[in-house]
């Protein structure tokens, strides 16, 4: 079953400085003034942790959400030099935080990290964005599916909040190179994962289940008849409000 909402979250990655705020106002008065948008679609933006503050508090009152992009796997303050806790980020404002990103685990997440970053940041209700993928080696031997569930099965836990964990699929072939996968493969997959966090989380849980991976304004209109599919996680695409505001539009018009 799909959700009702549908969410758009940029991932800005290593981009921005104040001034690039323009880019997030431009695509708020856009949503602002088109007819077509409703509350059925939910726009977070993560910009660096340099602008979680000042972000957060102008876009307070709006229709942009603001979230982190990572945070330590400790929360609290500690003598870990150049380590941002969930607690901190929460404190400026942030609402979203996503987690175990593929660059983030190549450069040494491990499992037991990551868990420890959704708890935390569940515990200091922040909606959690949990990325997983397969890399290519995965995908030509026919691994995805074992290393999806292993992925998702070696962190959240039946006791975790259910209710502010969006999984993100971004298998890592697709991230910055164009390529995505065949609109048959995503649907198995994103069923399948479904299948995984239901039998974690049992109840009657929905499980929210986003796409990542070079999503761009034009291959956007490949993903509408894709209903299981409940939203999509945007990295280039969302540095150039033109960009963002395509993918948006033309998703739903
Ligand atoms: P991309 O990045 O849209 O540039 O492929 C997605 C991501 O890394 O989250």
């Amino acid at each position: 079953m799909a959700n009702n909402i549908k969410y758009f979250i940029g991932n800005w990655k290593m981009f921005g400085v104040p001034k690039s705020i323009s880019i997030l106002d431009k695509i708020n008065k856009f949503i602002k003034s088109d007819k077509k948008f409703n509350k059925k679609y939910k726009i977070v933006v993560t910009p660096p942790h340099t602008l979680l503050q000042s972000y957060s508090k102008f876009f307070l009152k709006k229709i942009i959400s603001i979230g982190a992009q990572n945070c330590y796997h400790k929360d609290n303050y500690g003598a870990n030099t150049g380590a941002i806790s969930p607690l901190m980020i929460k404190s400026v404002g942030a609402q979203y935080i996503i987690v175990g990103h593929s660059d983030n685990r190549s450069e040494g997440d491990t499992d037991a990290m990551l868990k420890s970053k959704v708890e935390n940041s569940l515990n200091n209700k922040l909606k959690v964005v949990f990325c997983i993928g397969e890399n290519k080696e995965h995908k030509l031997n026919n691994k995805t599916f074992e290393v999806l569930e292993n992925q998702i099965k070696n962190v959240l836990e039946e006791k975790f909040n259910f209710n502010n964990i969006i999984i993100a699929y971004e298998p890592i072939w697709s991230i910055g190179t164009g390529q995505i996968p065949e609109a048959d493969d995503l649907l198995k997959t994103t069923i399948f994962i479904k299948k995984i966090l239901k039998n974690i989380f049992k109840k009657k849980y929905l499980p929210v289940v986003l796409y990542g991976g070079s999503v761009d304004g034009k291959n956007i209109k490949r993903f509408k008849k894709l209903n299981e599919i409940d939203g999509f996680l945007i990295g280039g695409a969302s540095k150039s409000d033109k960009n963002f505001i395509d993918i948006i539009k033309n998703y739903y018009r």
